[in-house]
């Protein structure tokens, strides 16, 4: 038996409520993977926040860093919240975590189950995968305003895009997609207005093509990207992007493919330094939270891209078919958070129902 140390962050909304689900798939399939889980949980979000004005410490950061893996719900207040006016939790705490833990790859797959319903009146076979890049563009933090509040304020948000950042999540997704059937890769950018990153963008791409002859490339502008997400996602097989515009074609993906309660993320340091991070792509959901009906779907396939991640195929395909099986049966029926965890928990050969 292999053990793994997993840091568990809860966080805010619900993100408890969908954590709960993740970890009791994640128990029904351990055992027969040869993995024991050795959990250690950390309090942080918004709720720490007010209760204890800590976003994220160093000895939060050295604790985690000392874990295999970790595993997120999501993290956010309620948006507006006066008492959060002085904290921005998704800089100090997400962002934090995936740029000190060098979380350059930010894996997200989008799947079309069997029996699923798409909001697309024929969205055909959609299975494609958005290689994001994680630690970089408009996310670094590189701005600042000045007379603020004047009529003369002038506000700027740096996209920064370096040679080193951008060859490596573009070699990471040439490698996934000369591992896909399919083995194509599409580069998402918008080079015709930021022509400096996005000469960047595709220069590297190209040069990393002539290395991947059996991959296939092509090239669209992210408003392009987002009419074929929608006419003809099927078309799609690998997309790499940059930060920003991973974030938002990571949510329309989700949309078009079951829903946000779907989809799936991890935030990947290939190198192995620092542990990788699985969560769901939604956010902490404030309209829904307490209310017990949460999809735990992401939180539960994001276990299944922790599992790819330490090496357990095998075990995260047990996980997706259990998903599969139970989304295909799933109809109009409202089950809880708490039903659908079990149900899928049940079918890994889990005994549930006794909580
Ligand atoms: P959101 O993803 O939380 O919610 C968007 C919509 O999707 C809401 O109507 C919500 O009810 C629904 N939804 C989300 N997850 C669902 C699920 N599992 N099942 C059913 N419905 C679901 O996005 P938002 O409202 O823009 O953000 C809310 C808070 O979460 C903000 O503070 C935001 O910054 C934060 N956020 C955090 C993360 C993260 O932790 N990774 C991601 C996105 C947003
Ligand atoms: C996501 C979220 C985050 C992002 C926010 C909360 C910082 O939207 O994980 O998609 O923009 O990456
Ligand atoms: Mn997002």
């Amino acid at each position: 038996v292999t053990t793994v140390r997993l840091a568990v962050i809860p966080g805010d909304g619900i993100g408890p409520e969908v954590v709960g689900e993740a970890l009791k798939v994640l128990d029904a399939v351990a055992a027969d993977a040869g993995l024991a889980f050795e959990r250690t949980g950390f309090s942080l979000g918004a709720g720490r926040y007010l209760e204890t004005g800590d976003v994220l410490t160093d000895d939060d950061l050295e604790a985690i860093k000392a874990h295999d893996a970790i595993l997120l719900g999501a993290v956010g207040g309620v948006p507006g919240d006066p008492r959060l006016a002085g904290a921005n939790i998704e800089r100090g705490l997400l962002l934090k975590l995936r740029f000190e833990l060098d979380h350059y790859v930010n894996l997200r797959p989008s799947v079309l189950h069997p029996g699923v319903a798409s909001p697309l009146a024929s969205p055909g076979d959609v299975d494609f995968v958005v290689v994001r890049e994680g630690t970089e563009g408009p996310y670094v933090g590189n701005g600042g305003a000045i007379r603020v509040g004047t009529p003369a304020e002038v506000a700027n948000e740096v996209s920064v895009n370096t040679a080193y950042g951008v060859e490596r999540v573009v070699r990471y997704a040439f490698a996934a997609a000369s591992a896909r059937p399919r083995k194509r890769l599409t580069l998402v950018h918008k080079t015709n207005v930021l022509v400096f990153a996005g000469s960047l963008w595709k220069r590297t791409v190209d040069a990393v093509a002539a290395e991947y002859p059996d991959v296939a490339v092509d090239y669209l502008h992210v408003d392009a990207a987002t009419i074929f997400l929608v006419t003809d996602p099927a078309r799609f097989d690998v997309i790499v992007t940059d930060n920003l515009f991973g974030d938002i074609l990571t949510d329309l993906a989700g949309a078009i493919s079951g829903g946000i309660g779907l989809a799936a993320s991890g935030n990947i340091n290939p190198d192995g330094r620092f542990p990788s991070m699985f969560e769901p792509v939604h956010g902490s959901a404030p309209d829904i939270a307490g209310k017990g009906i949460a999809d735990p779907t992401a939180a539960i396939l994001s276990v299944a891209l922790l599992l790819d991640h330490l090496g357990h195929g095998a075990a995260a395909d047990r996980v997706r078919d259990a998903v599969a099986a139970d989304v295909a049966e799933r109809g109009d029926a409202n089950r809880s958070t708490t039903e659908i965890g079990d149900a899928i928990a049940a079918r890994l050969g889990a005994t549930v129902g006794a909580h």
